[in-house]
């Protein structure tokens, strides 16, 4: 275990920042590092340049008759900011508490990572994997993946498989397995209001012109009515309906219930769409919200400006039938309508995916759930998730097969946020999980 640990601390020194281009070289060299860590494990290992951040693949041998599975992870990571909340260095990890403190420690590289230690180690003691392996690492997940379908589908027949393992989800609470069988779908923009062409004195011509900042303001308020519902017309036309047996389920799921989500939010009350639960909102209703809105003075003390423009970051979380462009010609549609006068509006269009949902009872996601209840001695939960992996989706559509999510990150993790963290415990349970994963999906007699 120290070595893959001390494997993983190495992994987790790259600041590979997607977003941010001053990382670009880091985000490279992650890369580079992973493969030949593929090649070290006894597989092929292939940096592949993109348009953007590189994708990694590692493969070993192919025999006919056992199923091919295509492991997934992403190795970019959010930024860090604001940097002044983290207890340590976001890229010098250290182990506190039984857990490993970074940036990227459970989104996604400890995920992933556990896999490949999983690999690397029944190689070290068979010689070969009980399946065909396709391992797929990206650069770009946290950008929304702008470069992956255009891979999948220009390296379509070297990545036929049978099915995707993806773990970067969640598990409900610590020990207890979680197997996801649907992810919901996002899609993104950026709101700018215009309007004097300078920034005005607000006494001299407060009052004669529109103030763009108060613009942005009713804007983003006009998105939800009073029953915490999203005011966008026809945003909810093509909602699917939750299924009964669903509903059920997620009552009794484990650190769902409203205690826990005020202990792991710290929020001082929940609150949402009404006439559903917490897990309902969060796993099968589409939201709107706003992820960062700025404009007009905002240093020390006042300032009378009557700001020339403001923006608002949009994102909407999609469930299935629900389709991104639509949403967001919905979207663009509402804040015309409810734009006043006085101002230009421009609505610049970012990243989307549509929702995945799939059945956790196929041959593969039995298989799966047995390798969870094998790996942490009780049966998992089925969930659906209200995070975003749109890549999914593009797995079924470019190479026909399903994705089995099997989510590692827990509650308290702190994804996104400061001092992300994965536990040790959790990065132990993965490169069981791989193991013994692999060996009942070949048990399938699945595969061709
Ligand atoms: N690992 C997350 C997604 C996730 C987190 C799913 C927790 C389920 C539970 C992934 O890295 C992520 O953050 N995705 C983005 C996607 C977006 C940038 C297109 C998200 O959900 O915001
Ligand atoms: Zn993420």
């Amino acid at each position: 275990m120290s070595r893959w640990i001390n494997e993983f601390l190495e992994l987790l020194r790259f600041p590979s920042v997607s977003t941010d281009s001053r990382f670009d070289s880091d985000v490279k060299a992650c890369a580079e590092w992973l493969s030949s860590r593929m090649i070290t494990a006894g597989l092929e290992g292939h940096v592949h340049e993109t348009e953007g951040h590189p994708v990694v693949i590692g493969r070993n041998k192919h025999e006919s008759g056992r199923p091919t599975v295509l492991v997934y992870g992403h190795y970019d990571v959010q930024p860090v900011d604001p940097l002044e909340l983290w207890d340590s260095d976001p890229f010098e990890p250290v182990i506190r508490d039984g857990k490993i403190w970074a940036r990227g420690a459970t989104d996604n590289k400890g995920q992933f990572f556990s896999h490949l230690c999983g690999i690397a180690e029944t190689i070290e003691e068979r010689g070969v994997l009980p399946v065909n392996l396709i391992i797929l690492l990206e650069g770009e997940e946290e950008v929304g993946s702008p470069n992956l379908r255009p891979f999948l589908e220009e390296h379509r027949s070297e990545l036929a498989c049978d099915v995707v393992v993806v773990s970067d989800t969640g598990m409900v609470a610590p020990g207890v397995p979680t197997m996801t069988y649907g992810l919901r779908g996002i899609t993104c923009c950026e709101v700018s209001v215009r309007g004097p062409a300078r920034d005005l004195h607000s006494g001299v011509y407060g009052g004669a012109v529109a103030n763009p900042a108060a613009v942005i303001g009713q804007l983003v308020a006009s998105l939800h009515d009073r029953d915490g519902r999203v005011a966008i017309e026809g945003f909810y036309d093509d909602v699917a309906p939750l299924e009964e047996w669903e509903r059920e389920m997620w009552t009794g799921v484990p650190g769902m219930g409203d205690d826990d989500l005020l202990t792991v939010t710290g929020s001082p009350q929940l609150v949402g769409e009404s006439g559903f639960t917490s897990a309902e909102r969060l796993w099968a209703r589409p939201t709107a919200e706003v992820n960062g809105i700025w404009g007009g003075y905002q240093g020390e003390g006042s300032k009378t400006v009557l700001p020339s423009e403001a923006f608002a970051k949009l994102s909407f979380r999609l469930v299935p039938r629900q389709f991104p462009v639509d949403i967001m010609d919905k979207v663009e549609a509402h804040l015309r309508d409810h734009c006043p006068p006085g101002v230009s509006l421009e609505v610049m269009r970012g990243h989307h995916g549509q929702a995945y949902h799939t059945d956790p009872h196929s041959s593969y996601g039995n298989a799966a759930q047995a390798a969870l209840e094998d790996t942490f001695g009780t049966a998992p939960w089925l969930i659906r998730e209200g995070g975003s992996i749109p890549i999914v989706q593009d797995f079924k559509e470019v190479l026909g097969v399903d994705t089995l999510l099997l989510g590692l990150a827990l509650p308290d993790c702190q994804i996104h946020s400061p001092n992300e963290n994965f536990t040790v415990a959790n990065f132990e349970a993965g490169i069981r999980l791989n193991r013994v994963l692999f060996e009942k999906l070949a048990a399938t007699g699945m595969g061709s």
